[in-house]
């Protein structure tokens, strides 16, 4: 059927996912298997979530809530905005494909960088919309090149913040100093899926932005341990969320997924306990990392990019036959990389023995 797909279909490269681990244990006939490769919570879910998804179970057979109303209100106390400010999405994920369908014109582009999220392309190749990417400066965004791609035609930039998969950062004065005398017909994406785990300073976390042409993107799929319940949230002025509201499915936020965010968000506890591993198990990894002679990029995620000094994926293929599971950085364009997530005290012991075994 090659022939009868639309032309920019047959150029796309669908999206890689991190490796499953039954799949891992079943093709390696496997029994005990890590995963570090898609920036979830090694802790679980949030069970304050898990309690509030059981007790919805029952009610499965209604459609969920189409307005998400709870979820939106609740969320709304959280950032102190109003509901008309949010629109949920099927995992950020959906949410990048909501805002590309509802802004970007067929012969409008959109600008980011190389080595990004690889969604923001890839959704953009689906949609038939040309995508301009400036190269990374020392891993991190390269903001000033990045503003030299934008021209009369360009409706969207996106910004990972922190970027996936480098662990960098932009901080408030580069931010501030990009959104200065840009088109006013330009909307700016702040994708700052992993803005829970971040411990400095200068980054920027306020939602001034918002009455700007500004959509910042929050995740439930990192710090709050829900991946697989799926649910994203754009915050944005109140004239854009209801343009985004129109392309939207109605049912796009199942009901378990509303529930267990809900919850999520009081469960202060285990975000707490998240962070603790994370900032923990970042540190011994930069120590073992550093006497092992292996150089890394410094993150500021859950996550760190690290440079194996030879070809990332058959380290990737090696270390799965050790049972731990991490992601080859060759969709990214970082052929000797690898990037593992920050797991608790036993999984990152676990990748750094099987680390320097491989390397
Ligand atoms: C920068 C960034 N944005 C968005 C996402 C997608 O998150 P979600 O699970 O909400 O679709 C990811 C997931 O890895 C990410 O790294």
């Amino acid at each position: 059927m090659q022939e009868l797909a639309r032309k920019n279909i047959r150029n796309v490269t669908a999206y890689v996912a991190g490796k499953p681990i039954e799949e891992t244990k079943r093709e390696l006939k496997l029994k005990s298997v890590i995963k570090l490769a898609s920036n979830e919570n090694s802790l679980g879910p949030s069970p304050k979530a898990v309690a509030a998804m059981k007790k919805k179970l029952a009610q499965v057979n209604r459609y969920p809530d189409a307005q998400s109303f709870y979820l939106k209100r609740r969320l709304a106390k959280f950032y102190n905005l109003k509901p008309a400010n949010i629109v949920l999405g099927n995992g950020s994920d959906e949410l990048i494909d909501i805002i590309i369908k509802t802004f970007v014109e067929d012969d409008e582009n959109i600008v980011t960088s190389a080595a990004t999220f690889l969604e923001y392309e890839i959704i953009a190749q689906v949609l038939g919309r040309e995508v301009r990417k400036a190269p990374l400066k020392y891993f991190k965004y390269d903001l000033p090149a990045m503003k030299k791609l934008i021209d009369k035609k360009t409706k969207l930039v996106f910004i990972a913040n922190p970027n996936n998969p480098t662990g960098t950062y932009v901080t408030s004065f580069e931010l501030e100093d990009f959104l200065k005398g840009l088109p006013e017909n330009l909307i700016v994406v702040l994708d700052q899926a992993y803005d829970a785990f971040i411990d400095v300073d200068d980054y920027p976390k306020s939602l001034k932005f918002l009455d700007k042409n500004v959509i910042y993107l929050k995740t439930f799929s990192k710090s709050y341990g829900l991946a697989g319940l799926r649910v994203g949230v754009a915050l944005l002025n109140e004239e854009g969320a209801s343009l985004m509201e129109r392309v939207r499915q109605p049912f796009n936020i199942n009901l378990l997924a509303q529930a267990g965010a809900i919850a999520a968000l009081d469960d202060k506890k285990f975000l707490a306990k998240t962070r603790k591993m994370v900032l923990e198990g970042k540190g011994y990894l930069y120590d073992t990392l550093k006497k092992s002679g292996v150089a890394f990029v410094p993150s500021v995620a859950n996550f760190i990019l690290v440079d194996t000094g030879k070809d990332g994926v058959a380290v990737f293929k090696e270390m799965l036959k050790y049972g731990v599971i991490v992601r080859d950085m060759q969709q990214y364009g970082l052929k000797n990389f690898i990037r593992v997530t920050i797991g608790t005290k036993k999984e990152n012991e676990r990748f750094m023995k099987v680390l320097k075994k491989v390397l």
